[in-house]
């Protein structure tokens, strides 16, 4: 049985195409990342994302600051990034080391750089379903839906998790295209009830085999978001051997959502270029 939604594949066609556009149209779009302290995983997404955008014909500034650095150090440095010109997108790599104000920080990126879709105004314009920059993990789960035909229109739709990078951009996208949610939480009674109805059950709460096979109907379409470590391997929120056997469709971990982040990172740097050029 061929059930899975294969995001590396996807992701790789999305890449091919951006190059294309970039070549073709001869521009050099330039993406600035700010990380500050050490985080390993932040490490690795960074690393990801720097190998995608040479690739495609992108450039690449990386900015590290260490965890003593002032917040009025970082909002400087965004402030220079905001008029340099020749910058296209800006991108601050979260979660932020303990004590920086996370709003604050991202509400300083010109909202037309904001390659991630955080400050205010890209969420608001979200919400309003005017054109925005829109947050790339939201983006490629819609796109992977798109391509592997999944109409959500007259479907039920659960979404477990609700932060700002995932879960509440996904509601407005996944309301975009009319399907009808419910969004589960780690303070919502019995999940199951919600999970058990979906004919789409998106999971994006960080904890390993939070979803079983008892919670999910026969037919079912998953899309795992989670990155769990366990041991060395990579794992999702979905117990994908059990889970996958009743489900017409599920994105694996790794390579199901992971690999399209990047790959909607680098439309969404070509999206800035083209708003400012
Ligand atoms: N940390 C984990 N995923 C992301 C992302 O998509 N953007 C940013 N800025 N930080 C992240």
């Amino acid at each position: 049985m061929n059930n899975i939604i294969d995001g590396t594949k996807a992701s790789f066609e999305i890449r091919k195409n951006v190059k294309e556009l970039i070549e073709r149209e001869k521009i050099q779009p330039v993406l600035a990342v700010i990380q500050i302290g050490d985080n390993k995983a932040s490490d690795v997404y960074i690393k990801n994302k720097k190998k995608a955008c040479e690739e495609v014909g992108i450039k690449f500034e990386y900015i590290k600051f260490n965890d003593t650095i002032s917040e009025n150090l970082v909002i400087n440095e965004i402030k220079r990034l905001n008029n340099d010109i020749s910058v296209n997108g800006i991108l601050v790599q979260l979660p932020l080391p303990n004590g920086f104000d996370e709003g604050k920080i991202i509400n300083e990126i010109n909202p037309v750089k904001d390659v991630d879709g955080l400050t205010y105004q890209n969420v608001g314009n979200l919400v309003l379903e005017n054109d925005c920059l829109v947050p790339c993990t939201p983006l490629g789960v819609m796109e992977l839906l798109k391509r592997y035909n999944v109409n959500l229109s007259t479907k039920n739709v659960c979404l477990v998790g609700r932060s700002n990078l995932v879960g509440k951009p996904l509601i407005q996208l996944l309301l975009k295209e009319n399907a009808t949610l419910s969004i589960c939480h780690s303070k919502s009674r019995d999940i199951k009830s919600y999970t058990k109805i979906a004919d789409v059950l998106i999971v994006a709460a960080g904890h390993p085999n939070l979803i079983t096979k008892d919670m999910v109907k026969e037919g079912v379409v998953i899309i795992d978001v989670g990155i769990n470590k366990e041991g060395n391997l990579l794992c999702g929120d979905v117990d994908y051997d059990e889970v996958s056997k009743k489900a017409s469709l599920i994105t694996p971990v790794p390579g199901g959502v992971g690999p399209m982040t990047v790959a909607c990172l680098l439309k969404n740097v070509v999206k800035a270029y083209k708003i400012q050029n």
